[in-house]
């Protein structure tokens, strides 16, 4: 795999898969432009090459044609093209005339950027099922591909895999190069004590990672939803709080092997994810919806940062989408963001989190992939970084 700096681009057309797959609110505006921001060294570094520049990029999930009014790409290019100060072209379209039009009008230092890669997966899913015509396509497009799309890089779709398989030059974009050498703080020998904190809701997605961080962690500290099926799989009582009933069964066989595993011992519940007013409980009683973390807790979990050298994170304490019950995330923010430690996190809702709280500068790294860092840390090859 070639970096960046390898690869002579001076007056190339360039295909960049970044991964600007950003929150968006139901006005369209973007929540979190983290991963566009991060996405600039590339881009001026290409222009500072004189390139030609198409950007491609998927945005959540294209399942059915409605899904396509709230997934266009248009508002990323906006936020984009604001950030770099100079114009961004967007085309509405992710193939065909308008986009070969666009490509073979384009001067140096011009940038497109195409729609969301997923519209494709309307037609048989050609974008995540790498469909080889359309990565030629892609491919068609430019001199070089460079890949820049950490967040999506456990994936081999066409826009990243596929592209280039055909095209005549592939290298890792900075962004990747970033994140690899970050993640190595935790994946290569981590220092020790070793402490992961894991939240968010669905167990079953993670469950490659527990697995493999019961041997490398020396504690694993649970909390959102996450933690009343572990709870419960405990035989205590979780009333009416989020149950992944399908993990039920592994939270079991986890709690059984090893003792690293820390989970909350009281809790902030209401009795719906929109009321405001809570109560903290150490008992869950039926009509009890567990949201957030409990001030005893923070004060367990404290315990166990504070005696660690390197921290990973992945998955918000609570229900963060109502401000009431961001508490024990913020909280934990302040807790690692005083500490004198290697201090990582991976991705998504916990990254918006804790960019938005304002502590990003605080931590050693803060992720742009979700998904992707966590097949890292399980030791997993990710098929977007082997190009
Ligand atoms: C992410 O947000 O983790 C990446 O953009 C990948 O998105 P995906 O899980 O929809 O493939």
């Amino acid at each position: 795999m070639k970096r960046i700096k390898d690869i002579d681009l001076e007056n190339k057309k360039v295909v960049i898969r970044v991964d600007y797959n950003v929150p968006l609110d139901s006005n369209l505006n973007i929540v979190d432009d983290n991963r566009i921001k991060e996405s600039l060294e590339t881009i001026n570094y290409c222009l500072d090459k004189n390139c030609k520049i198409i950007l491609l990029s998927h945005l959540g999930k294209i399942k059915k044609e409605e899904d396509k009014i709230k997934k266009s790409l248009k508002p990323v290019s906006i936020r984009l093209s604001e950030l770099l100060n100079k114009k961004v072209l967007f085309i509405p379209e992710t193939r065909g005339n308008l986009v070969n039009e666009a490509v073979n009008n384009m001067k140096s230092g011009d940038i497109i950027l195409l729609e969301n890669t997923r519209f494709e997966d309307l037609d048989e899913k050609k974008e995540s099922g790498n469909d080889s015509e359309l990565a030629k396509y892609w491919a068609s497009l430019g001199d070089v591909f460079i890949n820049d799309a950490f967040g999506t890089s456990h994936r081999s779709h066409a826009s990243n895999v596929g592209v280039s398989q055909n095209i005549k030059e592939s290298c890792l974009g900075f962004l990747i190069e970033k994140e690899l050498d970050n993640l190595k703080l935790i994946t290569d020998n981590p220092k020790r004590p070793f402490v992961v904190i894991l939240g968010g809701a669905k167990i079953v997605d993670k469950i490659g990672t527990i697995k493999n961080l019961i041997n490398k962690a020396d504690h694993i500290l649970i909390g959102g939803a996450m933690a009343y099926t572990f709870l419960k799989a405990k035989g205590l009582d979780t009333g009416a709080s989020l149950i992944d009933e399908e993990s039920l069964e592994f939270a079991r066989e986890m709690l059984d092997k090893t003792d690293k595993i820390i989970l909350p011992i009281d809790h902030v519940v209401s009795d719906s994810l929109e009321n405001s007013s809570f109560s903290i409980k150490d008992t869950i009683s039926d009509s009890d919806i567990g949201l957030d973390i409990g001030p005893e807790t923070i004060k367990l979990f404290k315990t166990y940062l504070e005696n660690s050298k390197t921290i990973f994170w992945n998955g918000p304490m609570g229900y963060y989408e109502n401000e009431v019950y961001q508490n024990g995330t913020k909280e934990l923010c302040d807790i690692i963001s005083k500490l004198d430690v290697i201090s990582v996190v991976g991705g998504g809702d916990t990254a918006s989190c804790v960019i938005n709280m304002g502590y990003k500068d605080l931590f050693t790294h803060v992720s742009t992939g979700g998904g992707a860092s966590l097949e890292l840390l399980e030791g997993k090859d990710l098929p977007g970084i082997n190009i």
